[in-house]
């Protein structure tokens, strides 16, 4: 692995443009599961394969017992050093910085005003013009119909789906027990649009659909109007794009590439990056601390 040090030089003598990719291995140290690897299974099911429009459509109430527990853990959890050195990060960098997200557990907040906010990157106080949701946010909820999408942290959503939502601390939820049948849900006791009476979903971006085309024209024009000079990936496995192609293209431009990933083996370092092996709630803070204190470089 290689040391702080050879980060901390890339530091010096100019303020550096940083775009962050982060992916799953980031809230991995505040508690919640991420989709591949270890911790990757809901049930029987690889979590990849319940996040899917073929999945709701077959058993939307299999999918939102799958969400409604991922809400619910989201809602136990605190943000850890890594969202905090990245939130530092954004407060002293401004428009000289900006991460992309590629996980859902991050919220905007639209209603600043809740207490405390249900989220781990705005949690941890990152400004939201610095942020960006590659896949959406777990408390939107959208008409499949009409396509409304309203902001609701209610836990569970409905009563039906209680049975995702009982407390992490009280030990094992039996839903995650594959041996123990799921729930049977009716079709009428899963959530409602309040406008058209559609069925509603989970508002992140799944499998086979597209990302915000209007977003990802923003996160161009950032990457276009100046040279980038270090594309950070944290906890990412690097496999699903257009997130993963970020740092595909910034190595093109000889742009330097930081990985921060707990696996020695991560496909996501390649040839000439910089590779931090560990927990990025660990390595973050000791690596940004250059950008986030007041101490000099
Ligand atoms: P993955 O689960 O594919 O990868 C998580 C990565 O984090 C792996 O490379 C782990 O080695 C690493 N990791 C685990 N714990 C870590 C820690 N404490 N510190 C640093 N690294 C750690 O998750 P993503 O790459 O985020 O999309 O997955 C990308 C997308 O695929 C997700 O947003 C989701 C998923 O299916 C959708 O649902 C559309």
């Amino acid at each position: 692995m290689t040391d702080l040090a050879a980060f901390h030089t890339l530091l010096r003598g100019n303020s550096p443009r940083i775009l962050a990719i982060v992916g799953a291995g980031l809230s991995a140290s505040s508690g919640l599961p991420t989709f591949r690897g270890a911790g990757g299974l809901w049930r029987n099911y690889e979590s990849t394969s319940l996040a899917t429009p073929g999945a709701f459509a077959r058993d939307p109430a299999l999918v939102w017992l799958f969400y409604t527990w991922r809400r619910h853990m989201c809602l136990q959890v605190d943000p850890n050093g890594g969202h905090a050195a990245l939130a530092a990060l954004a407060k002293a960098r401004g428009g000289g910085f900006l991460c992309l997200t590629q996980n859902v557990d991050s919220e905007c907040l639209p209603t600043a005003e809740l207490s405390p906010p249900p989220d781990l990157h705005e949690r941890a106080g990152h400004p939201t013009d610095t942020l960006r949701h590659l896949h959406g946010r777990l408390f939107d909820v959208k008409c499949s119909r009409c396509k409304k999408t309203e902001y609701n942290t209610d836990d569970p959503l409905v009563p039906a789906l209680a049975a995702a939502s009982v407390d992490v601390a009280d030990g094992e939820n039996p839903l995650l027990d594959p041996s123990r049948p799921v729930p049977q849900i009716t079709a009428s006791e899963l959530p409602h649009c309040s406008s058209c009476g559609g069925i509603q979903r989970p508002g992140v971006v799944w499998f086979g659909e597209n990302l915000d085309s209007r977003m990802l024209r923003e996160v161009d024009a950032w990457i276009d109007a100046k040279p980038v000079d270090i594309v950070l990936v944290i906890g990412t496995s690097s496999v699903v794009y257009p997130a993963a192609g970020y740092a595909e293209r910034a190595r093109t431009r000889h742009t330097k590439v930081v990985t921060v990933n707990l696996d020695p083996e991560t496909e996501a370092a390649e040839p000439g990056d910089l590779v931090y092996v560990g927990d990025a709630a660990q390595l973050l803070p000791a690596l940004l601390a250059p950008l986030t204190t007041s101490s000099s470089l």
